[in-house]
């Protein structure tokens, strides 16, 4: 296929070009009415390239087919047989996923280190969840993704199960053996959603962790804006093989999705597929580079202990995605969501995440001097760490604890009455 074709893109610069006007949303029309102390700020192109895709992009029946070959553009370059675009992030994409392979009353494998929207899902589809127990790593205190055996012991306890989703990468990079949980899932001729929120880099480089596609995953979504370069809220589902049927997956996705797709998110994912395609392999390249030497040096300062490959050698993860800076600091004498406060207030640095033992920075193929912002920046934390107000510590409970008993249907739970109680009387789990 063409990939310097970029449909969606040259749909809007010819739409810019002809300079249709649009007796429809958005109400803006483009801009002319936008607010100019708005577009000061966020930039008038935002409101000239905010068009409707029926009526817009495209006509109303969508005869030139815009979006469809942007689809397949992204299915080609990714090894898809499939590619949808969502412009309501993997939050909605993972919900259309599960709604996909299982309805309510129906049983679904997940694993129990689930995003929220994996939660939500479950409530607003009415499926009986299996959890399938995370690795829980007590030393670091994270939770790596189950393990294939972990995957096969629950299917054989639930056979009427209707499938698996499957998180890897974890937000701190750790993954699992996807082909390993794929071969479980189709021994039981079950389908593997993969919510690979964190991996739309994974297609373009041979040094990133294995991609859900290669590794025979039925159903991957990911979030573009992740690690990857389009705004906010780009999902994409990839579908292969034969048991999620497209139909059945675009039907699920006309039924929770927006009327209103946002032109710009799907103008980005295209951008994105195209820039991947001509030139991913040495932007990541970089990356991989940028962030091997980031790791280094980090090691080299009193205080942090980095996470990196001794997590695979440990068998705790199939694999690690190295552009995943994940950085301990409990020796420093303080948590990571001090440690990240204190990087913002002082550093002008967001780091991407933070929990009670570290904070984690993500080097995509964006990043520049940006590398060297960020070291002098935690190398000023580790400095000064000293200053910052030393917090009683947390008691942070035993992997057992948390695996909880499920008594009622999350749904049954969620719409049940509820007391609201302040947080010392709610019931505290053991230790
Ligand atoms: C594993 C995982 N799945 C799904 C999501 C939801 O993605 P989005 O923010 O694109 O809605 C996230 C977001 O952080 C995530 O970490």
């Amino acid at each position: 296929m063409d990939h310097s074709r970029v449909p969606v893109l040259e749909a809007l610069q010819e739409f810019r070009r002809r300079g249709d006007v649009a007796y429809g949303p958005p109400g803006h029309k483009q801009g002319r009415g936008a607010d100019p102390r708005v577009a000061e700020i966020v930039g008038m192109d935002v409101f000239r390239s905010d068009v409707l895709s029926l009526n817009g992009l495209d006509d109303r029946r969508q005869s030139q087919g815009v979006l469809q070959q942007a689809e397949e553009l992204m299915a080609d370059a990714v090894g898809a047989e499939h590619a949808f675009f969502s412009t309501c992030g993997s939050s909605l994409s993972v919900k259309t996923a599960m709604c996909s392979v299982a309805g309510p009353g129906e049983k679904l494998l997940l694993s129990r280190n689930a995003h929220k929207a994996v939660i939500s899902a479950v409530i607003i589809n009415g499926v009986e969840p299996v959890w399938v127990h995370p690795k829980f790593d007590t030393e670091r205190h994270i939770a790596h993704p189950p393990e294939p055996d972990d995957v096969r012991a629950r299917l054989r306890e639930h056979p009427d199960a209707k499938g698996m989703l499957l998180i890897t990468p974890t937000d701190w990079g750790t993954c699992a053996d996807i082909r390993g949980v794929a071969d479980a899932c189709h021994a039981s001729d079950v389908p593997l959603i993969v919510d690979e929120a964190w991996g739309a880099h994974l297609p373009f480089h041979p040094g990133l962790p294995t991609w859900g596609m290669d590794a025979d995953a039925d159903l991957v979504v990911t979030s573009v804006h992740k690690m990857g370069g389009a705004i906010e809220q780009s999902s994409v589902f990839h579908l292969q093989h034969d048991r999620i049927s497209p139909d059945v997956l675009k039907q699920r996705e006309d039924l929770l999705g927006t009327t209103s797709a946002s032109s710009l998110v799907y103008a980005t994912l295209d951008g994105w597929r195209r820039q991947m395609v001509e030139q991913g392999h040495g932007l990541l390249d970089t990356a991989l580079h940028r962030a091997e030497r980031i790791r280094a040096r980090l090691r080299e300062l009193p205080g942090l202990r980095v996470m990196g490959g001794e997590i695979i050698e440990e068998g705790l993860a199939a694999e690690f995605d190295p552009l995943k800076i994940v950085v301990d600091v409990r020796e420093l004498g303080i948590s990571g969501m001090q440690a990240a406060e204190w990087l913002r207030a002082h550093c002008h640095i967001d780091v991407g995440g933070s929990d009670t033992c570290r904070i984690s920075a993500s080097i995509t193929h964006a990043d520049d001097e940006t590398e060297k912002l960020l070291l002098e920046s935690v190398r000023t934390l580790v400095e000064r760490a000293d200053t910052i107000e030393r917090q009683p510590p947390v008691h942070l409970p035993e992997p057992h604890v948390l695996e909880l008993e499920q008594a009622v249907l999350p749904r049954d739970a969620f719409f049940g009455p509820a007391e609201q109680v302040p947080a010392e009387r709610a019931v505290s789990p053991p230790r």
